[in-house]
């Protein structure tokens, strides 16, 4: 017998709860469960009830008109799918973004659709006007910049109208500053005292939306949103943003993208009492579908590994273009 056996509890015995999968699931420390996934769907404003235009850059990802939303809700529903964010891509585009909340802005007619076929199905609206605008910047131009203050008043039209269709929860996701604040005060002075806002506190400016731009059509006619998202170098200022945005009055807070910014899921859980939310961005999931499609990652390993760390991070809620697709394939309970 060699030395090292003799003394066998001299070093730490890892494998000894690796060893069997049901020993392993015993000691499993993070577990994805429907109840954490939202599912983001881009509603366009269209006659044509067929639309459903596949986003090239976002495989297995469409633009849908209303009737086949509401196909594709009915499926993910069956399959178990709890809560969904919704987009708008508008008929027309303008200044001010006014189609954003117009009452039967194509979002609004979502929410209410939504709410009278699935009642119990979390609804819950982007509150911004890139969408919208012509420009495609999130607020209000003057000159070349965005103009916060004015902006306010817009997306606090936004978030009551849809509140007002029937939504869950807004969530603000321009970051102006006070739109917090802002809206809370529209909701609660309007009679919406019990709609939650969900804040998209630390949103960094990220390459990983580029996507999602030709998803929603949103891309800015010039210029970037660096003067408005986050520098990605920062975390301390992640912190400021998100305590601003909990002393406004934010019932959830997130990190968006969330991958490459798991250090900053961590760091806002450790400050902070209220759920949690982390966005994996259009880019996190084409980045993993043109591998899986490549055959270089296994899809549903990928998938799920990429999930269990954002939760593992310390989120509550994961807000994800794989919704439907594990709770299709029966990877999470
Ligand atoms: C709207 C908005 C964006 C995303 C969510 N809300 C785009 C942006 O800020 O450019 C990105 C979502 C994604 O990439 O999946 N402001």
């Amino acid at each position: 017998m060699s030395e090292i056996s003799q003394t066998n509890h001299s070093f730490f015995r890892g494998r000894r709860l690796r060893r069997t999968e049901s020993l392993r699931a015993l000691v499993q420390e993070t577990r994805l469960s429907r109840d954490d996934l939202i599912m983001p769907y881009f509603v366009v404003n269209t006659q044509d009830c067929n639309f459903c235009k596949p986003i090239e850059a976002m495989p297995g990802q469409n633009q849908l008109s209303l009737t086949q939303l509401i196909l594709r809700v009915e499926k993910a529903v069956g399959n178990g799918l709890r809560a969904c964010l919704l987009f708008g891509i508008p008929a027309h585009k303008d200044e001010q973004g006014s189609e954003g909340w117009a009452a039967d802005g194509v979002v609004q007619q979502a929410c209410r659709l939504l709410k009278e076929k699935f009642p119990e199905l979390t609804v819950i609206t982007d509150v911004c006007l890139c969408e919208y605008t012509a420009h495609g910047h999130c607020g209000l131009l003057a000159g070349s910049e965005v103009d916060n203050d004015p902006t306010l008043d817009l997306l606090c039209n936004c978030a009551l109208s849809h509140a007002e269709a029937g939504a869950d929860i807004v969530a603000p996701s321009a970051m102006m500053d006070g739109a917090v604040q802002a809206i809370r005060a529209a909701l609660d002075g309007n009679g919406f005292t019990h709609v939650p806002i969900m804040s998209y506190s630390a949103k960094f400016a990220s390459s990983f939306y580029g996507p999602f731009r030709e998803a929603a059509e949103s891309a800015p006619k010039f210029g970037n949103r660096k003067s408005y998202q986050m520098n990605p170098a920062n975390s301390r200022e992640a912190l400021l943003e998100t305590l601003s945005d909990v002393e406004e009055g934010a019932d959830i807070l997130m990190v968006k993208p969330a991958m490459p910014y798991l250090d900053i899921l961590r760091a806002v859980r450790e400050t902070i009492l209220q759920p949690l939310a982390g966005y994996q961005v259009s880019g996190e999931y084409s980045m993993l579908m043109a591998a899986i499609s490549n055959g270089w990652l296994n899809k549903d390993a990928a998938i799920l590994e990429s999930l269990t760390s954002i939760k593992r991070a310390g989120v509550d809620l994961i807000i994800t273009y794989f919704s439907e697709y594990v709770l299709e394939a029966g990877l999470v309970k």
